[in-house]
């Protein structure tokens, strides 16, 4: 595989359509914040300079993408568009039934309706919070078996996504028949992005293999856990990209995947399955929920996009400039006095908020105290993952999520710079107090006020 000899990253594509951005004052970003109720997910698209709130849906779609949505057969049934879909996602995944669904969550859905039961168990190395939202729906119970050095932003292990193997072992003895299925989540976002290797995919897949428990893959960003298998991996540096992806879905039994991270397509998702007995019963729920099972609830253009895009993620030459760019944001953050999560991930840096704002307690969210002084001194939307997401969480998190094709480096340095105001005067910014809370996940729409004056108010 070639390699890039340069200091410089250079995008590997030019642009050939524009949407501008828009730039506010501080005083307009600060009446925003003031109407959003110091949260991010209530401010307009409008108001935002640089939007890192998530790499989901929020991709650039290629020249071919674009052109393949005029191609579209919008036929109800046994659209080309899906035959073509099917037969991309059958060479990648290897699995013989596929279904289109409208997002991941929808995959996550009928998963977990058709195949769970109450009190039976689903171990996972982490789930996404929308993945056990739907465990938990159907009154069955998600586990979680990170590796412990996933909860360390300091320590620098290249896999920190893998699954504790050993925690499997008596999980599975512990469980026994109640385990219904095993998942892994190509990379482990809701702790840091991080990758799992190809050895740990194999060990879990024997065990699973051993007792006898379906294993599925939550596998939004395949492509770029495939790249760290190539990177960082010993014995895979001269393995294409793509070799090394259909290895991984060959050691498990079929796959969820958000097609809104590496299908880099603006909706979309897939449900797919080697299991004769589990695919009729996917069929049949996809049919009352989500449409005819060759739409699955999306426009036959939006297959052919997806068709595409599965492909281009694993592009080494993008992939590439992908992952050094998240590298070189990470490193920029560091240099300008933000402590990040190491090593960085493929698609975002999680910034240490309890460790830049040790004076504000987690009671009053360091992670939103930082998301907001990066929104009003730059315009730059980011989302907390510490106390005010996960109440009780042990780490005090801010992700900044790199849309794919979207943003160019002169971006990201810009986004270093405002880091670099917001750190100089860290220890000025106050903490935050939630005046308004509904129910659950709270973090969408709760409204809260500064405790102190270092927002500028
Ligand atoms: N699994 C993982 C690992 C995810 O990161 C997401 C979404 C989903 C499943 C659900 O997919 O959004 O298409 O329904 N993550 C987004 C994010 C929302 O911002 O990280 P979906």
């Amino acid at each position: 595989m070639k390699d890039w000899g340069f200091r410089t990253i250079i995008e590997p594509f030019r642009i050939k359509a524009v949407d501008p951005i828009p730039i506010l004052s501080r005083h307009e970003r600060l009446q925003a914040l003031q109407r959003a109720g110091y949260n991010l997910f209530a401010l307009k698209a409008d108001e935002v300079t640089i939007d890192l709130l998530t790499d989901s849906g929020t991709g650039a779609m290629s020249a071919r993408q674009w052109g393949a949505l005029m191609t579209g057969d919008e036929s109800y049934a046994g659209s080309r568009s899906f035959e073509h879909l099917r037969s991309v996602a059958q060479g990648l995944l290897g699995y013989p039934h596929i279904f289109p669904v409208h997002q991941g969550r929808a995959a996550e859905r009928i998963l977990a309706s058709t195949v769970l039961y109450p009190g039976s168990v689903v171990l996972n190395n982490t789930h996404f919070d929308t993945t056990r939202a739907n465990v938990e729906q159907v009154g069955a119970v998600g586990v979680d078996l990170p590796v412990p050095s996933a909860a360390d932003p300091e320590d620098r292990s290249p896999f920190k996504g893998d699954m504790d193997v050993d925690a499997l072992d008596s999980a599975l003895a512990e469980y026994g028949d109640r385990v219904v299925l095993v998942m892994l989540t190509l990379t482990n976002n809701a702790m840091g992005g991080h990758p799992v290797s190809m050895a740990n995919i194999e060990a879990v897949s024997a065990r699973c293999a051993e007792a006898n428990v379906p294993f599925f893959f939550d596998a939004a960003r395949y492509a770029e856990n495939a790249w760290f298998i190539h990177t960082r991996e010993e014995g895979f540096e001269n393995w294409e990209i793509r070799d090394i992806a259909q290895k991984v879905f060959s050691l498990g039994d079929g796959c969820t995947l958000s097609a809104k991270k590496d299908g880099i397509v603006h909706i979309g998702g897939l449900l797919a399955t080697r299991f004769d007995d589990w695919a009729d019963k996917f069929r049949n729920s996809l049919i009352l929920g989500e449409g005819f099972p060759t739409y699955g609830g999306l426009a036959g253009r939006d297959l052919e996009a997806m068709a595409i895009g599965l492909l281009e993620s694993l592009d080494a030459d993008y992939l590439r400039y992908r992952a050094r760019s998240v590298a070189y944001f990470a490193n920029g953050m560091e240099e300008a006095g933000i402590p990040v999560v190491h090593p960085p991930g493929g698609h975002a840096v999680y910034l240490d908020a309890g460790r830049l704002l040790p004076h504000i307690p987690p009671e009053q969210f360091p992670g939103q105290a930082l998301a907001v002084a990066l929104y009003l001194e730059g315009g730059v939307r980011s989302v907390e993952v510490g106390s005010l997401m996960f109440p009780g969480s042990r780490l005090e998190l801010v992700r900044l999520a790199l849309p794919r094709r979207t943003y160019t480096q002169a971006h990201v340095d810009y986004v270093i710079e405002v880091a670099e105001r917001v750190s100089e005067r860290a220890q000025e910014l106050p903490g935050l107090r939630i005046v308004h809370e509904p129910p659950f996940l709270r973090h969408f729409s709760a409204r809260l006020e500064p405790q102190g004056p270092g927002f500028g108010a």
